[in-house]
């Protein structure tokens, strides 16, 4: 029985902050939300650390925040979700719930010599040997790859696990550790879609697999237990806002956008354009495993309920681009400024920018290319720089909808799209010219935390959210059509490609 107009809190932590968002059922606009940027540190190139306790103490304060905006209606919450930034890794001690190493986030790479590692104990160094047990290409992408090197130059780390006294988590099992009570009584969890980008967990069965932990040789008791992504975990300790309210659904944040927009059939897919870029495509309870360079993930399970997979196309560098241009290039002051100035010119004047500065994600797993511009005139200027710098990003979803199409067999005909970056609307008409594909912008930026608390309300005991076909509200979309020829598009998407295969080939030289 779906309970009428309850409160659903979510918990959002991203990259770049962390949000705490209340929704009434049924109803896509949160009716208070709080948000804190969350910073992020640089020791050395390419490696990039969070601070966990600042993550916490934003959660903390988002809710207390909200909590004061809702004032009486506080009381009608009643269940939160947690949706995070995926593989981002944090090992911590669990007699006094300090962390050993700051946070190694998601797009970290410094874990480049553990995956040659890796790669030299698998036949003819294919990238792909483990994709039929965890669906995943072997990246420094991943948590397992962070956790191997923070357990082989940490003795505190290797010391503490003798002990038996690490937790390892991601940034979903961190923040539900200490929303439950932490030392005091913490529940060590993960849900099944952030498990499935650890590297460890088997696509297949949905539990840690043994060929991995083996691999990477890892104990399992320091990895949280596996839960569906709605269920009730545990409850929010009173040192928190909020305290005895069920936390009964976790996310990974590009699942949650999936759910956010509503595909939650077969065949519909949505794009999230943030610093880096992640395409999902729901293929059902069917596993589909790429041949062409995507991610099989899973998209989520509400309870009981089969899984519900989908193939991924994660692109590392998008927005990320953008403030690159701003921070190091000096060309914009504010990334808002990007579409009044690549407006001013018609087109790229033939130039492409790859912006492979983490090496290239999908569907190449490159981690050595790196980033290039090509064709530069002495009639270029940093406006076509800016405009190729807004196509990388539309050209690399055209590389992934590629891989998705062959993988698929059948063409996606319309691509949900949400994210900061979303909000360029010269962006959007460029992304629906480049691949040929109608697309539809969500009204709402973000609708991760939207997602995470519809997880939230389809647990066993909760159910304050109705799916079904007559019952569902989706956020409304702008919609933008090609105004592109197929010729047109293909001409432009060889070179792109010519583009990426002197990115990929920087390395080789
Ligand atoms: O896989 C990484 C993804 O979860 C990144 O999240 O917050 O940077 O969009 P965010």
């Amino acid at each position: 029985m779906v309970q009428e107009k309850q409160l659903i809190g979510a918990i959002s932590a991203g990259t770049q902050s962390v949000k705490f968002c209340v929704f009434r059922s049924q109803e896509t606009k949160a009716i208070a939300e709080y948000e804190m940027k969350i910073s992020s540190h640089c020791p050395q190139e390419g490696w990039i650390e969070q601070d966990p306790l600042e993550i916490i103490n934003a959660v903390k304060t988002c809710m207390t925040k909200v909590v004061e905006q809702l004032g009486e209606q506080s009381d009608k919450v009643i269940a939160i979700g947690v949706t995070n930034q995926r593989e981002t890794t944090i090992v911590w001690d669990k007699t006094n719930g300090a962390a050993f190493y700051n946070a190694i986030v998601w797009s970290d790479i410094r874990t480049d010599s553990t995956v040659d590692i890796i790669l030299s104990k698998v036949p003819d160094a294919n990238p792909h040997h483990f994709k039929h047990i965890c669906g995943l290409p072997i990246s420094p992408y991943f948590s397992a790859f962070k956790l191997k090197w923070l357990i082989y130059y940490s003795s505190d780390i290797k010391q503490a696990i003798r002990q038996g006294k690490c937790m390892f988590g991601t940034v979903d099992t961190w923040i539900v550790w200490n929303l439950t009570g932490g030392t005091d009584c913490g529940i060590h969890v993960t849900d099944v879609t952030n498990a499935s980008r650890t590297f460890l967990m088997n696509i297949n069965t949905l539990n840690w697999d043994p060929v991995l932990l083996h691999t990477f040789k890892i104990n399992e008791n320091i990895l949280p237990e596996i839960k569906s992504s709605a269920e009730i975990y545990g409850y929010v300790h009173k040192s928190f806002p909020l305290p005895g309210i069920p936390i009964s659904g976790i996310v990974g944040n590009q699942q949650a956008a999936l759910i956010g927009h509503n595909c939650l059939r077969e065949g519909e897919a949505k794009n999230t354009y943030r610093s880096g870029c992640f395409l999902l495509y729901n293929t059902g309870t069917a596993k589909v495993f790429s041949s062409h360079g995507l991610v099989t993930t899973v998209a989520y399970k509400f309870g009981k309920q089969p899984a519900i997979y989908a193939l991924e196309g994660s692109v590392a560098v998008a927005g990320a681009a953008i403030k690159w241009l701003k921070n190091n290039m000096g060309f914009i002051k504010d990334v808002h400024e990007t579409e009044t100035l690549a407006k001013e010119v018609f087109n790229t004047g033939d130039l492409y920018f790859v912006p492979a500065f983490k090496g290239l994600y999908a569907p190449y797993w490159r981690k050595e290319a790196r980033g290039i511009i090509c064709g530069l005139t002495a009639f270029s200027t940093k406006h076509h720089i800016v405009r190729a710098a807004l196509e990388a990003v539309c050209f690399q979803t055209r590389d992934i909808l590629e891989a998705m199409n062959k993988d698929c067999g059948i063409p996606l005909n319309k691509l949900m799209a949400d994210g900061n970056l979303s909000q360029n609307t010269l962006l959007m008409q460029l992304q629906a010219d480049i691949s040929g594909v109608p697309v539809f912008r969500s009204q709402t930026v973000d609708v991760v935390p939207l997602g995470a608390a519809i997880a939230a309300s389809q647990a066993e005991g909760i159910e304050a959210w109705d799916l079904s076909q007559e019952g569902r509200q989706v956020v409304p979309n702008d919609t933008f059509l090609p105004t592109s020829t197929e010729n047109e598009r293909d001409a432009r998407y060889t070179k792109w490609k010519m583009a990426v295969q002197r990115s990929l080939g920087w390395a080789v030289n």
